[in-house]
């Protein structure tokens, strides 16, 4: 049985007034999404923003409703067996939720209370000493920093030891340091045999740590394989170097850019010649000129570039 299945969900939000006006039914947020995530797999939910992630999780978590389809969660049905269903999954909500009259310890304990787990201190301390959260144990959730807050919506989630962990966009805005200590305990526990939900625009934390990943684009499954798969496929080296010019259209629809930095897909050394030589005929000035493998992000942007699909549902 998987851990999670998602059968042929769809998501309509109704359309504003304004957006009625305009001739919108509405917004279909999610089309016919299908597809298991099996028992102890670290899992990534990829998409750019908009793509339909935290409208997935929502549905996974019961907390909103899909327009069609269904989603189980260890064979449990998220809404028929909502609190069977509840109780497998933990989920990190991507927006900082938290009740500002508790502290940590204090919201942890009330968090373990909802699932009926009394004594759970034992763990609640494992928990915040995992997640370097021990020396603020007492401090009220008011007067912790973001990063913090994150931490102990990660410790809220994970006080009834579920088998499913959800975690949306666990690492916005988050240090180096946090984002190191998530993954080496979250990793730890998949180790253990928790299966992972992981959405990120972090593409390089997905490549290195999720053995399979879905791709989300404007609702639609547009890619669905394990990770170094979807690596072999894409073209193998990236060409990098740096410009102050603009890049010719040819060239700029490929482009990765970022700053001064350049990078663009190239499948063998023919196609660097050629490459090289489109910059040199555009007049560009270029510097620091290398090669390297293809990563996730060159993928993902591969992708992102195909064929729009219409978002509006038609009247
Ligand atoms: N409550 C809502 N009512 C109407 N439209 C909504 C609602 N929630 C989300 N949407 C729309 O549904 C689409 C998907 O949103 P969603 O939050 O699922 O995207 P996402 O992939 O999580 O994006 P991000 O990476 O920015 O978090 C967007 O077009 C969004 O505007
Ligand atoms: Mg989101």
């Amino acid at each position: 049985m998987p851990a999670v299945s998602f059968q042929s969900v769809t998501k309509t939000y109704p359309a504003s007034r304004q957006q009625r006006a305009q001739g919108s039914a509405g917004l279909r947020a999610l089309d016919q999404v299908t597809f298991d995530i099996e028992e102890g797999e670290f899992f990534g939910l990829l998409g750019p923003n908009g793509a339909g992630k935290t409208t997935l999780i929502s549905i996974l978590a019961g907390l909103s409703r899909p327009s069609s389809g269904s989603v189980r969660v260890h064979g449990f049905d998220v809404q028929a067996d909502f609190a069977q269903a509840r109780r497998k999954l933990g989920v990190v909500p991507q927006e900082l939720v938290f009740d500002p009259f508790f502290n940590v310890r204090e919201s942890l304990r009330i968090q373990s209370g909802y699932f009926g787990i009394r004594n759970n201190d034992a763990w609640i301390d494992e928990l915040l000493q995992s997640l370097g959260l021990a020396d603020k144990a007492e401090a009220n959730m008011r007067q912790l920093s973001g990063g913090m807050k994150r931490r102990v919506l990660v410790a809220q989630a994970l006080v009834h030891k579920p088998p499913v962990i959800v975690l949306d966009e666990p690492t916005a805005g988050v240090d180096v340091e946090l984002r190191q200590t998530l993954w080496h305990f979250v990793a730890k526990l998949n180790k253990q045999g928790s299966t992972v939900l992981l959405t990120t625009h972090y593409l390089e934390e997905a490549e290195a740590l999720c053995n399979r990943i879905a791709m989300l684009k404007q609702g639609r499954v547009i890619a669905l394989d394990r990770t170094s798969e979807l690596l072999r496929a894409a073209a193998s080296n990236v060409l990098r170097f740096k410009t102050d010019g603009a890049l010719p259209a040819a060239l700029a629809g490929q482009a990765r850019v970022t700053g001064r930095i350049v990078q663009l897909p190239a499948h063998n050394a023919h196609e660097v010649e050629q490459l090289l030589a489109a910059v040199r005929q555009a007049g560009l000035a270029v510097e620091d000129v290398e090669m390297r493998k293809a990563d996730l992000e060159d993928v993902f942007i591969d992708l992102m570039a195909g064929e729009q699909t219409p978002l509006e549902v038609a009247r």
